[in-house]
């Protein structure tokens, strides 16, 4: 999909995905902002950032946020959480920055499988001695339970059956250090960490998955009641009376930073 046409999907339910689904994945962003060591008067760039909840993390720690993304509805939300921050729609391709100008530089879920050309923008915008953090789903885990949103969307959607699949690859192992280190960037050791996305219950869950991009392609094929259906029969099972629906999820990241 053309650059430009992301805000179609991403964009559909900006609201829904800003208050019901980002907030859930805080404690992927607060370990990313530690291990990057986001601070005071950190110059810092978060590459695909949605609706900004991550850049208005960094900026409670003091630093000079910036962020980039492909949907206007989603970056409307960012803009107004953080009006200090300096946040453009564009492409993660193409980076509207300069050589040299992040002390650090993230992107969680938002650079995917084949995507090289993203990460070697991400290091031509980092300063020597900056670092890029990235994000990705762990792949083949077993005590991850976010492969159920996947089989529900996969399973009725033909399309989303190959791009997943695809964009899945960054969580294999070695391949995000291998991407770092074609774009002339060190690696640290894989990090992970674990949490569970919290829904009170299954219709709080359906409405967060059906706000993400890959639902929306979905929908276009098949329709909203039966994606909603494939999803609420998903995660049914992780129903618990006094916890509603909590869903294990293992998030590997890698820290590589730019020779100084
Ligand atoms: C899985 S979401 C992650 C959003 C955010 N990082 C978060 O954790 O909430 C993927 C994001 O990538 C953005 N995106 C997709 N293609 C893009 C592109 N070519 N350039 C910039 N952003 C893009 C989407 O608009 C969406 O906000």
């Amino acid at each position: 999909m053309n650059w430009k046409e992301v805000d179609k999907g991403w964009g559909d339910q900006a609201r829904v995905w800003a208050t019901v689904m980002e907030p859930r994945w805080w404690p992927e962003f607060d370990a990313l902002l530690r291990a990057t060591e986001v601070g005071d008067a950190t110059d810092y760039l978060d590459i695909a950032c949605g609706s900004g909840l991550m850049i208005n993390m960094a900026a409670r720690r003091g630093s000079k946020s910036h962020g980039l993304d492909a949907s206007d509805r989603l970056l409307a939300i960012a803009k107004r959480r953080t009006p200090d921050a300096d946040i453009r729609h564009g492409d993660m391709n193409s980076l509207p920055w300069s050589d040299a100008t992040f002390d650090v530089v993230t992107s969680c879920r938002g650079i995917w499988g084949p995507n090289q050309q993203a990460v070697h923008e991400a290091a031509r915008v980092l300063r020597p001695g900056g670092c890029l953090g990235l994000s990705f789903f762990a792949a083949g885990r077993e005590a991850s339970q976010i492969g159920k949103a996947f089989k529900a969307i996969r399973r009725i959607s033909e399309h989303e059956v190959e791009w997943s699949t695809q964009l899945g690859e960054i969580g294999l192992e070695g391949r995000a250090e291998e991407m770092c280190q074609l774009a002339g960037l060190t690696p640290e050791p894989r990090q992970g960490v674990e949490f569970d996305l919290e829904g009170a219950d299954l219709d709080h869950e359906v409405r967060a998955w059906m706000s993400a991009g890959p639902a929306w392609m979905a929908i276009q094929e098949r329709g909203a009641e039966e994606v909603e259906r494939s999803i609420r029969e998903e995660f049914a099972d992780l129903e618990e009376i006094d916890f509603g629906i909590r869903t294990r999820v293992l998030i590997e990241f890698v820290v590589a930073r730019k020779p100084s």
